[in-house]
């Protein structure tokens, strides 16, 4: 193309549309002048096992995976991956509604029906695009969301992307979301959307009194179990199950990134009209179909887990015996008592909590650094996620790793 003599160039005197990101890009400059880590940057030169890895040459417990169940490395899980590789190929350089849809993608919809004892499942390539492809296609325009204030990113993506109606009601707040729903249209479409555990903090929703409310305000209800699955639940099915509230959400979402050990994303649904969404839900249609490995290792860990009572006891017993420790060394916790296999520890600031993040590296432990905006009430936590495979020795070292990092950056 060549240039318009005519017109007055704009070279020069449009901003870098980087510049908005110059608080953030100083504030990183800052902490890494210090001669700290980058804790957004870390590389796993090898990993051992769900619970070990290697980095910076040395070995290191992993406490900040969301291995929850240890999957990663079941030998059965890890024999259908190679199997399907060999018998499949790749990928299937596809979409779903086009030649995406393998054998494999079939048996892991029908294994999630099977877990969830759900009519209806479907696959999408990660969690966000079920929940940006779900909420996006069921709420529109003149449709209404409300959602916890504390929702994770792909929620509040999927009520942009459908361009509904936000209605945020207080983190777990009953009474709020009430509020809200009695506030609105009775003849608008409403969809409310709740998280089973929530894992900046790591603590659960009361489902049982919201599905209610939401319930008798004529709403459709959609649960993220993304970090329940797996675990919570008698079978696993999540906090709607514990709380005997699962035959009345319409949704679950969820996600194979977590305690499933792969990647991929789901929704599972008794709604008979439901089926059409495979048609209609632009995140499902407009993307490839995950690679056949994919799906037969989620089949075949979805099928396990719904055998997983033990390891479900044995998670719990650590997730118990971790937050007593911590609170015991004087750490301030994001929960009063062990609700998940989340266990938040609050830091005083950014500063502290990189430091904190940095010792605990030295010692020999991984767990996350979180900050605004991913957390709630801009508060820096280190997030320390449990895995059914860490043995009760582990827990005692990572406890002991905590106390000296913890003496030393001056937080306990
Ligand atoms: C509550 C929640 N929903 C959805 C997701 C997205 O899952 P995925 O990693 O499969 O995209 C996450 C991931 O962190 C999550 O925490």
């Amino acid at each position: 193309m060549t240039a318009d003599a005519g017109q007055p160039s704009v070279r020069g005197t449009a901003p870098d549309l980087f510049n908005k990101f110059q608080p953030l890009i100083d504030q990183r400059a800052a902490l890494l002048a210090g001669g700290i880590t980058d804790p957004f940057n870390l590389v796993m030169e090898r990993v051992e096992s769900p619970t070990v890895a290697i980095c910076n040459g040395r070995r290191t417990i992993l406490l900040g995976t969301y291995n929850y169940m240890g999957m990663t490395f079941d030998p059965d899980v890890i024999a259908a991956g190679k199997r399907a590789l060999d018998e499949f190929g790749s990928g299937t350089t596809g979409s779903r509604v086009l030649n995406g849809t393998y054998q494999g993608h079939r048996e892991c919809e029908d294994a999630l029906r099977e877990f969830y004892a759900m009519d209806h499942a479907m696959v999408f390539s990660t969690g966000y695009q079920a929940n940006l492809g779900i909420i996006s296609t069921m709420a529109g325009k003149d449709d209404y969301v409300v959602l916890d204030i504390d929702s994770h990113a792909s929620i509040y993506d999927g009520c942009a992307l459908g361009n509904a109606q936000i209605v945020p009601f207080r983190h777990n707040d009953v009474d709020a979301l009430e509020k809200r729903l009695k506030r609105l249209p009775a003849e608008a479409g409403k969809l409310v959307v709740l998280e089973g555990v929530y894992s900046m903090l790591g603590d659960i929703a009361p489902l049982k009194e919201m599905v209610a409310v939401s319930k008798a305000a004529g709403a459709m209800v959609l649960v993220d179990e993304a970090h329940s699955m797996g675990f919570i639940g008698e079978h696993g099915r999540g906090v709607a199950e514990a709380q005997g509230v699962i035959d009345d959400v319409d949704f679950i979402i969820g996600t194979f990134s977590k305690s499933v050990g792969t990647v991929g994303g789901f929704c599972v649904s008794n709604h008979p009209k439901f089926e059409i969404l495979r048609l209609v839900c632009r995140p499902y249609v407009f993307t490839a179909s995950l690679p056949p490995s994919v799906v037969a290792t989620a089949a075949t860990s979805i099928a396990k887990l719904m055998s997983g009572g033990a390891k479900r006891t044995h998670l719990l017993e650590n997730s118990k015996r971790l937050h007593g420790g911590l609170k015991d060394l004087g750490f301030k916790l994001g929960t009063d008592e062990p609700q998940s296999a989340i266990i938040a520890v609050i830091m005083p600031d950014l500063e502290r909590g990189a430091a904190m993040w940095e010792a605990l590296l030295h010692e020999g432990l991984y767990v996350n650094l979180a900050r605004p905006p991913a957390t709630p009430q801009g508060m820096t936590l280190l997030r320390c996620s449990l895995c059914a495979e860490h043995s009760t020795e582990q827990v005692g070292e990572i406890l002991g790793m905590f106390e000296a990092a913890g003496r030393k950056v001056g937080v306990i």
